[in-house]
């Protein structure tokens, strides 16, 4: 569906949804990768939300991605948990995929970090990299905005950025910065692709995000997000890829990716 105004039934009924379930009065949104679920472990006081309670969520059927909202308190501040996300690759509209942030802007979320699961593409990253994502290449094809809305130029906040650096020295885990490309999947790219890739300035890859970050930006919401390398991408690492192989490294580094999200809430709350 390619709807032609950002009125979006579905929409209005997740928001709807969300609202009966008190999702609400949180700032900060954590969107979270394959394999990168530990982070809501986390939070105190914490509640689920399963998506199939939520009218209008769409559901993953991907392995790794658990499909449930968690609010909770981190540090004394409310913080809303996405625990998965559904992908373009699985059959999900450039609407869709993008919903639950729409939804998420529109009952209070004013930063949205997000994160994912990555291909590396600098020899010198070897998996278990944590990188910042300073800006995207979209390459999937597929445009997330209504003709009446307007999309912004910039999408990734510098300041925000800077504050999970910060988190990251608290935490005293190293963070890379770069370039996140997104493609469409499901499969991975070929080493051809690859090196086109880097050549145009492209430090990760992967097969979400993009969508993601244009629109929360375009619903008003400041947008920053790690990508964790979780294998070097398709010639520069001389095995095959798979999907276990991401979703074991995503497992690997778990703990220092956590402590990163977390250590960097004061620093992000503080920036808004
Ligand atoms: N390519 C695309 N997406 C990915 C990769 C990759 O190498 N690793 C994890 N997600």
């Amino acid at each position: 569906m390619s709807a032609a105004t950002a009125q979006d039934p579905a929409v209005e009924r997740l928001v709807r949804s969300l609202s009966e379930h008190e999702v609400r009065g949180f700032d900060v949104v954590y969107v979270l990768g394959s394999g990168l679920g530990a982070f809501a472990e986390r939070l105190q006081h914490a509640r689920a939300v399963p998506y199939s309670a939520l009218d209008g969520m769409p559901q993953s059927r991907v392995a790794g991605h658990a499909g449930k909202l968690v609010l909770g308190e981190l540090a004394g501040r409310r913080v809303l948990v996405q625990q998965g996300r559904v992908h373009l690759y699985e059959g999900w509209s450039a609407r869709e995929v993008t919903r639950a942030v729409r939804a998420f802007c529109r009952v209070g979320a004013r930063a949205i970090v997000l994160t994912n699961a990555a291909g590396g593409l600098r020899r010198d990253w070897p998996a278990g990299t944590l990188m910042r994502i300073r800006d995207h290449i979209a390459l999937q094809g597929r445009a997330p905005l209504a003709r009446d809305e307007r999309g912004a130029a910039n999408v990734w906040d510098e300041a925000l950025g800077l504050a999970l650096e910060r988190g990251a020295s608290d935490a005293d885990v190293r963070l890379e910065s770069g370039v996140y490309a997104a493609l469409l999947g499901p499969s991975y790219e070929t080493p051809a692709e690859i090196r086109w890739l880097a050549e145009f300035g492209a430090d990760a890859v992967g097969m979400s995000t993009a969508l993601e970050a244009v629109v929360a930006r375009a619903c008003g919401a400041r947008v920053c997000g790690i990508s964790l390398v979780t294998n070097q991408a398709a010639g520069i690492s001389p095995t095959p890829l798979a999907h276990e192989e991401v979703v074991a490294a995503g497992a690997a580094a778990a703990g220092r990716f956590s402590a990163v999200l977390e250590r960097a809430l004061p620093h992000l709350c503080a920036a808004l």
